[in-house]
């Protein structure tokens, strides 16, 4: 397994681009599924989750170029309406299927994902809407097994504004027979951009980025050509970065809306960021300040962010408190953080974080993809070198991630398959 080796100590300067959307552009392969005709998706970033995702494609039978960062995806001859055990293992989001599978071939059977590493997971919600649309469920040797003549429209509460969840239903609702309304739906861009191009397909769906989504259904859907939207949590990762060493950089292609909450939390912590033309520009001196943050559903602060945000106020000038909402689990980073020198606690759902004037670089291991995003910021700032294992957590999110801030001035290696771990 890779790792990346981070010489730290050096401000972050000059121009970085955002690449698209991993968490919007997994859904919009799955709705690929939903047509029977060659899609073409472009700014796809090239990421292993989309390799994962275009294997579970292929699996299917679906023809599947990938040139990033073009991805075409043609689901006329899906022979397997399956998601194996070993891709949902590697990639949640491989669930994603499960709606517009039902939905179109009126039948899916899909592993089911179990728990990971930032919390339990459950897919209740997804499961629940799809039997309220009239599919059959059946939970058999971890298999999720869905069957249904043709879905119809229902009206469906959510119990939580699950994100996936609203996605898997918006796409079977998109071919079912009939009107359903979502309520407590997810508000999420990504939850919005799947809608626009579920409307370019030729579904009828109203709301979406509010908490009631509309969709009216239609019989068939047609192939579409779309170009992804900017990744908001690759952008906040490094306006953070940026601003953590004490770095001057303009981060180009974001929707600066997107970005708004945590643009808010980097004001507070003294930090400047700047609407510019073509992107926010974040230039940073000295120790910020301490801010707390409380994740929650967009618009809220992203839990997305929570551990990069955590990375900076561990050098602020004061104690913060970083409230986990979202997901039970997700402080992972916090023990890994302490063998850089960082005082964190966690009390419960929150950590408490005391800012300390220098983190010190040791070697630490990525346990998820925004831990180990958290773990490179506070690598870029550590004194001497921090040696990160398991970097295919990054890789899971992050393109090329070593080569796009080292052109920002860092100083970062990977070395191959080091050893045992
Ligand atoms: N939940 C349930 N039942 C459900 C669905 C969700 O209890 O049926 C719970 C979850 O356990 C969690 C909360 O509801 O506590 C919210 O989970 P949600 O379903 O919204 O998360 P998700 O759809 O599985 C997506 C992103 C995550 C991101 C979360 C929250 C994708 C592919 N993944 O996950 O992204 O953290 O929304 O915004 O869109 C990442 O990119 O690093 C990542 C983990």
């Amino acid at each position: 397994m890779d790792s990346l080796i981070i010489e730290g100590g050096v401000p972050l300067r000059g121009t970085i681009r955002v690449s698209g959307a991993k968490n919007a552009a997994l859904p919009i392969l799955a709705a690929s599924l939903l047509t029977d005709g060659a899609c073409t998706f472009r700014n796809v970033p090239a990421l292993r989750d989309l390799d994962t995702t275009a294997a579970l494609l292929r699996f299917m039978g679906a023809t599947v170029d990938v040139a990033p960062p073009v991805v075409t995806v043609n689901a006329g001859s899906i022979r397997t309406p399956e998601a194996p055990y070993d891709l949902v293992k590697q990639m949640r989001a491989s669930v994603l299927v499960l709606g517009p599978l039902v939905a179109r071939f009126g039948h899916a059977r899909v592993s089911l994902p179990g728990g990971c590493a930032i919390g339990a997971r459950p897919i209740d919600q997804h499961l629940k809407g799809l039997e309220a649309m009239g599919a059959s469920i059946t939970l058999e040797h971890g298999y999720v097994d869905a069957k249904c003549d043709r879905l119809r429209g229902a009206t469906i509460y959510l119990d939580m504004a699950t994100v996936t969840g609203t996605e898997n239903l918006m796409m079977a609702a998109a071919l079912a027979k009939g009107r359903t309304q979502l309520i407590g739906a997810a508000k999420e861009p990504e939850v919005e951009e799947l809608a626009r191009v579920l409307n370019k397909m030729g579904a009828r769906i109203d709301g979406a980025g509010t908490d009631v989504i509309h969709i009216e259904g239609v019989d068939r859907l047609h192939p579409v050509e779309h170009a992804i939207i900017p990744d908001r949590i690759e952008a906040g990762t490094f306006l953070v970065a940026a601003a953590a060493t004490g770095g001057d950089v303009l981060v180009e292609g974001v929707v600066p809306e997107h970005i708004e909450p945590v643009c808010q939390k980097l004001r507070m912590a003294g930090v400047s960021v700047v609407r510019e033309d073509t992107g926010m520009r974040v230039r940073a001196d000295g120790r910020p300040r301490p801010v707390d943050v409380t994740t929650a559903p967009h618009p809220g602060f992203p839990t997305d962010m929570q551990a990069q945000h955590m990375a900076l106020m561990c050098l602020a000038k004061g104690t913060s408190v970083i409230t986990e909402n979202i997901f039970e689990n997700r402080f992972m980073h916090v023990s890994e953080l302490h063998r850089m020198g960082a005082h964190v606690e966690i009390r419960g759902r929150a950590a408490i974080v005391t800012g300390v004037e220098k983190l010190s670089g040791a070697r630490v291991m990525a346990t998820d993809l925004r831990a180990s995003a958290c773990l490179v910021i506070a690598g870029l700032v550590a004194d001497g070198e921090t040696e990160i294992s398991r970097v295919y957590h990054l890789d899971r999110g992050y393109e090329r991630i070593e080569q796009r801030l080292n052109a920002l001035g860092a100083r970062i290696r990977r070395v191959k398959g080091s050893g045992v771990e």
